[in-house]
Order: structure tokens, then sequence, then C-alpha cells
């Protein structure tokens, strides 16, 4: 069924909170509703949104605002997925291929996987957003990527009006990144639903930041994803701001990759400021197509040497324990105020660490 609605108040589908409205809204519930929608005749601009939770609007929204209701989650028959030796080899590592609906919350999936004793989303656990945006926007969070367990992404192409499905191969992610936003075909094709190949074979990941530590006291052997669910849940908690109490975008800013030498220079000015032992967090990356060594470093480090964390200009405000995001303080931010702030986020990174943060969440 497809549901129309003519000035649609935006409030409460975008997790940043803009008071905006979207001349034209229209929600589906199934794969075949797409068929249905004439494409052509849509009030333009026209934009897909999944839980709204990277998105910033900056207006009401002129065009039309699409949104997915499809709900479902599906273990697939096995015994038809695996048609050559590498996937059958697979198999007995009891892969379990999962079909799930792009309307579906993501951390509806998380916790449905979880309880299910299915690994491989338990460490994306509680990032806000829906199934069909995270497999354009690669979410990722504690040391897992989102590509690292999706097999196939199905989609209605609005151009040729057909389904058509990707591999994971073709999708070209990246870091936040996909051929789904690639600026030629950007909103061509609508997710309709994701399947994701999860395992029964314990494979924990707790690599990253201080998932052990939280962990702590609980065997690595016999660790369940409920229980990693938990912690991951509990160090979102502690650092981001809770969505349905304070809006926000999660990471407003992408983190920067930079050159070896461009991260020595700063490192060198951040000891004389502070001692010869001061460390300056950073990863060591693989850039596609690169083959010099390049250096993320966490623009939340960035942002909060530059003096911006807990600062706030008018309702809009830096997140005190997570500098990488910025909040709708007041809860009546105009979108002005936020992208004020931005600006002088990214202009004061410059200034010091001749740095540019690109934002992450999407200007509408
Ligand atoms: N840091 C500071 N000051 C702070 C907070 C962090 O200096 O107040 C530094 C610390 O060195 C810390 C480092 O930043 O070790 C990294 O912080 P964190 O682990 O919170 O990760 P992040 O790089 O800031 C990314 C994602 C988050 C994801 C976390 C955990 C991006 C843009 N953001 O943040 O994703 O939850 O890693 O994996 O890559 C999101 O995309 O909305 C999001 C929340």
């Amino acid at each position: 069924m497809i549901k129309t609605a003519y000035y649609q108040d935006l409030t409460k589908m975008n997790t940043f909170g803009m008071k905006v409205k979207a001349r034209c809204f229209m929600e589906y519930d199934s794969v075949a509703d797409l068929v249905d929608i004439e494409f052509e005749e849509l009030a333009r601009p026209v934009l897909h949104i999944g839980g709204g939770s990277n998105l910033l609007f900056t207006d009401d929204f002129k065009g039309t605002v699409l949104h997915s209701k499809i709900d479902f989650i599906e273990m697939l028959d096995q015994e038809d997925c695996h048609s050559d030796r590498a996937e059958r080899v697979e198999k007995s590592q009891e892969t379990v291929l999962v079909s799930v609906g792009s309307g579906v919350i993501f951390d509806d999936f998380c916790d449905w996987a979880a309880k299910e004793g299915l690994w491989g989303v338990e460490n994306l656990s509680y990032i806000p957003g829906e199934v069909g945006a995270s497999a354009v926007q690669n979410i990722g969070a504690y040391g897992v990527e989102v590509k690292d367990v999706i097999r196939k992404v199905y989609c209605y192409d609005t151009v040729e009006e057909e389904f058509v499905n990707f591999d994971v191969e073709d999708c070209e992610y990246g870091y936040r990144d996909s051929v789904f936003k690639d600026p030629e075909i950007k909103g061509r094709y609508i997710v309709t639903h994701v399947v994701f190949a999860l395992s029964r074979t314990p494979q924990p990941k707790l690599e990253y930041g201080n998932l052990k530590t939280v962990l702590e006291g609980l065997p690595e052997g016999s660790l369940t994803p409920v229980q990693i669910r938990k912690a991951i849940i509990k160090i979102r908690k502690e650092k981001l701001p809770e969505p349905s109490v304070m809006g926000s975008a999660g990471s407003f800013f992408k983190n920067p990759v930079i050159s070896v030498e461009h991260f020595e220079r700063i490192v060198a000015a951040a000891k004389a400021e502070y001692c010869q032992d001061y460390k300056v967090p950073h990863y060591i990356v693989e850039c596609h197509g690169v083959t010099e060594t390049m250096i993320k470093v966490p623009a939340a480090w960035m942002i909060e040497q530059c003096g911006w964390k807990g600062k706030r200009s008018g309702g809009a405000a830096v997140w005190e324990k997570q500098p990488l995001v910025i909040v709708n303080y007041t809860g009546e931010a105009y979108p002005e105020e936020i992208i004020g702030l931005e600006k002088r986020i990214i202009a004061s990174v410059k200034t010091k660490f001749d740095v540019e943060l690109h934002p992450e969440v999407e200007h509408i």
C-alpha cells in the first residue's frame, strides 16, 4: 500500500529534529508498490529517506520524499544459495543468509540476529537508521562496516523500471561510501531489501577501542553476540547523545585521511604544545588505489584540540562527550545555527591543522 501526504511535517522523520515540511511524502510497504509509482510524474527533486539519521534538512523540501516500510527479516533456504564450491565450503562454516527489508530499523535487525545466535552485526548495534540506508551509507562502528556482512543489495531501478540486484563487489564500498552515492546515479536505485551473510560460528571482533575492557570478566571463548551487543550499546550510550532525548545525526564529520608527512607535522606541533611523550591518536589505513601509506586522524581529537568540546552556539552545540557530534541542543535549533557551527569548526581545524574536514551528514 502506498500512503501519500502533502505538506508533511518531517520533524520526527529526521533525527536532528529540524522542523521542516515536505511538499509531497510517499510511504510504501511492499516491494511491488514501487512498480505502481509513476516516478516521472513525481514533484522534483525526489529524495528517498531511511531513518533520517544522516540528514540535515536546511529548509522545507520542495519535491517528493519517499520512505520504505518494507519490513521483513527472513532466513533464506541455504540449499538454494550455495551453488558453487566456495559457497558450499562457506556453508560448512555455518554461514546463514538473511534477507532483510529496507524499512527494517537496523538495530531491530541487530537485536534479532543476536537473539538467533548469529554473528556479524553485533558491533553495529544501536546505530540509528534503517537497513536500506545502511547499504547506501556503508555504516560502520567498532571495527566493522556493514559491507563486511552484505552479500547482495536488491533495488528497484527507477529509470529502467525494473528490479535489479548488486553483488557486494559491485557496490564499490568505501568509508561511508558506495556506488549508490555516486552523483551520476544517485537516487536512481531504490534499495528494497538486503541479503546479509551472518555466521553461526563465533567470530567476536573486539579489537576496537575499549570494547575488551567493557567485556572484562566474561571469558572470550564463550562470548555470545548478545553479550557483545550489550557492551556496544553501553559504550554508545555513554558517549553519544540518546536519539530520543537530544537531536543529532551521529558523527557530523568524516574522519580525515592525511599523508604521513602531514601527520608528522601535526605530531611535532602537538609534542611542542604538550610534551615529548604526547601521543596523537591515529590509524594507518590502506586507501583504495593509493599505494602510499595514509593516516586517519580522529576528527573528534582535532575538534577537541580547537576547543569546541561542549561549546554552544544558539540552539546548536558540540556534544560534550564526543565532539564529532553536533546536537540540536534546545530542540529548537535552526538549520542555519547547525551550519554556522559546522563552518566555524571546519575553519578552525583548517587553521590549526591545515586539514579540511568534510561532513558525513548529507545536507538537503
Ligand atoms: N576522541 C577525542 N576526544 C573525544 C572523543 C574522541 O580526542 O572527546 C578521539 C580519541 O582518540 C578516540 C578517537 O577520537 O580514540 C576515536 O573516537 P571514537 O572511538 O568515538 O570514534 P570516532 O572515530 O570518533 C567513528 C564513527 C562512529 C562510530 C565510532 C566507533 C565516523 C565518522 N564515526 O567515530 O560512527 O560509532 O567510530 O566505531 O567514522 C556515526 O557514523 O554516526 C558514528 C557515530
